[in-house]
Order: C-alpha cells, then structure tokens, then sequence
C-alpha cells in the first residue's frame, strides 16, 4: 500500500474512533444536536464494525415480555433507525420514531420500518398523550449527556397500566447512581414491575456493556 494510502487508512480510523468516543462527551442538547446530524452518514457503519447489540438484546427480551406484538410503539431517539429495525425482526408491527436531529430521521426513514417518524426535543414535554403507545422503547438514548434520570420516571407516566417500556442504560450511564435510582422509587412505590434486567455486551468491539431493562406500568 502507498504512504498516502496508509495515512488516508489511519486517519478514517481515528476519524471514526472520534464520533464513538465523542459521544461519551456530549454536555447540551445542541451539542447533541450538531454532534449527530454530523454523525448521521456514518453511524450505522461505525456502529455495527463495534458489534452493537443493545438493540438486538432489547428487542428480544421485549418480545418475550410482549403480550401483543400489533400494538403501538414509540421508538425514542429512534437515531438512523437500528432499534426500530431490531423490534421489526423480533415481531412488532406499528412502530414511529422520534428523535433530535433530522440527520439520523432521514437515514431511519430509509429502513422503511416506521410508521411515522418525527422531530423532537425529548428534554422538552412529550408531545402526545398518556396511553398513545403500549410500548415504548429508548436504547441507547437515556444517557449522560443525551436524557437524564428523570426521563425514566417520565416516560412510565405515559404509559397506560399494562405498558410496557424497554430502555438501556450504558456503563457510563450506569456510573451515576441516579438513573437507577429512578427507577427504583418506581419499583418501591408501585408505580411499575420489572420485568427483566439483564448486563450484557453493548459495544463490544470497545469493549462496553449495558443493562437492559423491561418494565411494565401497574
Ligand atoms: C446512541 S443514539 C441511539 C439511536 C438508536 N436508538 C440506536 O439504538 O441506534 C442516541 C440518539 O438519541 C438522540 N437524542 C439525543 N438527545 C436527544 C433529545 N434531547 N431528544 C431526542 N433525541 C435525542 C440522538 O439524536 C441519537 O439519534
């Protein structure tokens, strides 16, 4: 291979290093913003070259939990579509998607897997109301930087009893205690059932994992 090939190779590399390690250092939501409309063209190849199974995992386990696969389902943070795609795979039929930024909306659009796919702030007030979904999904969405604890709380809200919610949490994520924390108050006070938790591979080719969770609104 010629010199400029090989340094053309190593910078694609660390190029495609920097928007996974990058996304572990997201502060606002415009850095979210910007950081994945810049993201979009490459994430879904960056992200299967490290193995990504949090979709993958979730899906399946929701599916098992699931009590009819035809109901609604809001992929939160839905990105280029990944998530949607697994839960299409594992049997669920009627699934929209919502996310930041229009980059990532327009590569899920593309999947031909949703139903419908909208923009939206998810920090901001969720615009639909209690009951719209049966399920509801957010992988790899409820992290720092991305959502914070209170969106586990949040989202149970919008189920009716019987939902059910499947969401991930990072091991960076899993270094501040509050994320489950959250979601422990709503286990003491009745308000949900866990239904599965399980720590697995995330992205193992970085050699990062992930705790899944299945709840289910009583
Ligand atoms: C790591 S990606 C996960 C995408 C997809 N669920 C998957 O498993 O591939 C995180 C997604 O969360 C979205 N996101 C981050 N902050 C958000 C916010 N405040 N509101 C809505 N979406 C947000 C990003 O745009 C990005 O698409």
């Amino acid at each position: 291979m010629a010199k400029d090939e090989h340094k053309a190779k190593d910078h694609n590399a660390a190029k495609k290093e920097a928007f996974l390690d990058g996304a572990y250092r997201i502060n606002t939501t415009d850095d979210a913003r910007a950081f994945y409309d810049a993201w979009a063209n490459s994430y879904d190849d960056e992200i299967t070259t490290n193995g990504y199974l949090t979709p993958l995992r979730c899906a399946r386990a929701l599916a098992q939990a699931a009590d009819d696969l035809t109901r609604p389902m809001l992929d939160i943070g839905c990105g280029t579509g990944i998530s949607g795609l697994a839960m299409v795979e594992a049997g669920f039929t009627t699934i929209d998607g919502s996310d930041l930024s229009e980059e990532m909306l327009d590569k899920a659009k593309t999947k031909g897997v949703y139903r419908n796919l909208w923009q939206a702030d998810l920090k901001q007030p969720f615009p639909f109301a209690t009951g719209t979904y049966h399920y509801l999904a957010a992988i790899g969405v409820i992290a720092t930087g991305h959502m914070p604890p209170e969106t586990i709380p949040r989202l149970v809200n919008l189920l009716d009893q019987g939902g059910f919610m499947v969401f991930s949490l990072n091991d960076h994520t899993l270094e501040n205690p509050d994320f489950e924390a959250n979601l422990h108050t709503l286990v003491d006070n009745k308000t949900i059932t866990i239904l599965f938790e399980e720590y697995g591979d995330h992205l193992p080719g970085i050699g990062l994992k992930s705790k899944i969770f299945i709840l289910k609104r009583n």
